[in-house]
Order: structure tokens, then sequence, then C-alpha cells
């Protein structure tokens, strides 16, 4: 009886719209133009960099990037030394030694990313009981990807219609549900460019965005290269065949 009540509530929670939804419809997330877009589409190197700079300064304090390894920057186009530079300033966890120890030691360039928690329940014991996802792969785990990132980091903005924004809840215009426990990361010249780029919220948005674009993805320079070789080879083995049907049809009448 009790498991065929809980059965009928379950299918009812199932049928009913989603409780995240109640706070009002999420807007829809305008298309950017984004340099690593389209068939000959690259990332902008001094884009990723900045990006980098971003996350390191802003997002790292809550969210990891567990599947980049600090000589994969060396791909972005920061040289070996800086690459070392950075992973030494980390600290990372390592053991057991000979006596069975764990130990910690400056971070190598072989080294991922160093997550700011220890686990997943320090990390939301930290943020109100929210868990601030890994960054690696974000962009490819949400929909609208790169333009959602960067609408959501730019979508702080006073609520419209009344709406109650519970303590530890922000309003986010792109946020499914509109309710996020992530309090707004970028402000104006949150960070000093290296670069001397003007640090803007829209900015640092973009740069950081493709710079995680880049973490999701870091082989779609060489896939769209590839792509372009393999379409014009089709195209001349295309020609090439068309010449050689008409050379043998040629006779036949
Ligand atoms: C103070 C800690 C903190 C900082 C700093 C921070 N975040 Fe977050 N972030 C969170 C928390 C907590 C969540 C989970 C929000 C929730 O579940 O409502 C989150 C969620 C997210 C999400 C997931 C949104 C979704 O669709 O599920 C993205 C993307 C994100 N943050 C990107 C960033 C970026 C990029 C930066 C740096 C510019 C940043 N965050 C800085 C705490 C932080």
């Amino acid at each position: 009886m009790y498991k065929a009540l809980s059965g009928v509530l379950g299918l009812l929670m199932l049928l009913s719209p989603s409780s995240t939804c109640a706070a009002g419809t999420t807007a829809e997330v305008p298309a950017q133009v984004w340099s690593f877009k389209g068939l000959f589409g690259t990332f902008s190197r001094p884009s990723l960099q900045r990006g980098y700079q971003v996350y390191n300064e802003v997002c790292a304090g809550c969210h990891g990037l567990r599947l980049v390894a600090y000589r994969n920057l060396a791909e972005i186009g920061f040289s070996e030394k800086q690459v070392k530079k950075i992973a030494a300033s980390m600290t990372v966890k390592d053991g057991p030694n000979d006596e069975g120890e764990m130990f910690e030691r400056p971070g190598r360039s072989s080294d991922r990313f160093v997550s700011p928690f220890p686990n997943k329940q320090a990390a939301r014991s930290a943020n109100n009981g929210a868990y601030p996802p890994d960054l690696s792969l974000i962009v490819k785990a949400r929909i609208g990807g790169a333009d959602y990132l960067y609408s959501l980091l730019t979508g702080y903005k006073e609520p419209k219609k009344v709406t109650e924004v519970p303590e530890g809840m922000y309003y986010n215009l792109y946020y499914p549900g509109q309710l996020i426990a992530m309090p707004s990361p970028l402000s104006e010249d949150g960070v000093e460019y290296a670069d001397k780029t003007k640090a803007t919220v829209d900015q640092m948005a973009r740069d950081v965005t493709t710079f995680l674009a880049w973490t999701a993805e870091p082989e779609l320079e060489s896939r769209k290269r590839t792509g372009v070789k393999v379409l014009l080879f089709l195209i001349i083995l295309t020609g090439m065949l068309y010449a050689v049907k008409r050379k043998i049809w040629a006779n036949i009448h």
C-alpha cells in the first residue's frame, strides 16, 4: 500500500512543473560572436590567456578544473618557464611516501589543476549547501554552450517583476529558474589584466568563456583544420572522378 502510494506521488512529481521554475521563465540566451565558431574558427590566444587569468584569480576560489594539466597551458601561448612558475605556485597533495604518509609539495607542470576543495562535501559546506561544478567541460555540459556561459556571467540583473530572492540566492536572468546560489563573480576591474586590456565585466566574461571553451575542446582547432583538408580533398576527388567519367564515356554513343 505504502509503495503504491509513493509510486503515485513520484509520478505526480514528475508530471508537475519543476519547482526550480517557480521564480519565472528563463530568458532566451542571445547568440554571441566567437572567434572559435565557424569552419575556420580558432581561439584568440590573447583572449585565452586573459581568460586563464580570470579563471585563476576569480573562479578558482570555488571551481576546479581537474581535467586540465598545467603543461596544457603551453598550448595557449604560455612559455615553459611561465607554466613551471604557475605550477610551482600551487600546493599539491601527494603520497604516500616511504613512511606511508601523504605529503604536500609544490606543483609540477605535469600535475592537473589543483581543486579548491578536497571533496564535494567541503565544497558544499563552503557554499551554503550548493555545489560549484568543475568547469573543465562546462561549456559542453550546458545547452547553449559558450553563449549560455557568457550570458550567465553577465546576467545578474535587477528582477523586472517583484521576485522574492531568498537569503544566499541571487537573481540571474539566464539561470534555469533564475535563482542561483553563486554570487555574481565578476565586477568592473575585478582583475588587472597582464596585457593592460580594460577589465570590464563584458570583457572578462568573454575571455573566461573563451578559455573554458578551450578547456572543453582543446582539439577544436586541429579538428577544424582536418575538416577543411578533408573537404578540399573531396572537392578535388570529385573533379577528378568527373573528368575520368567523361573520358571513359566519351566514345560510347
Ligand atoms: C564564491 C564561490 C564562487 C565563485 C568565485 C564562482 N562560482 Fe560559479 N558557482 C558557485 C556555486 C556555489 C555554484 C552552484 C550554483 C547553484 O547550484 O545554484 C556555481 C555554479 C556555476 C556554474 C554552473 C551554472 C549551471 O548552469 O549549472 C558555472 C558555469 C559557473 N559557476 C561559472 C563560474 C565562473 C566562470 C566563475 C569565475 C568567473 C565562477 N563561477 C566563480 C560558486 C562560485
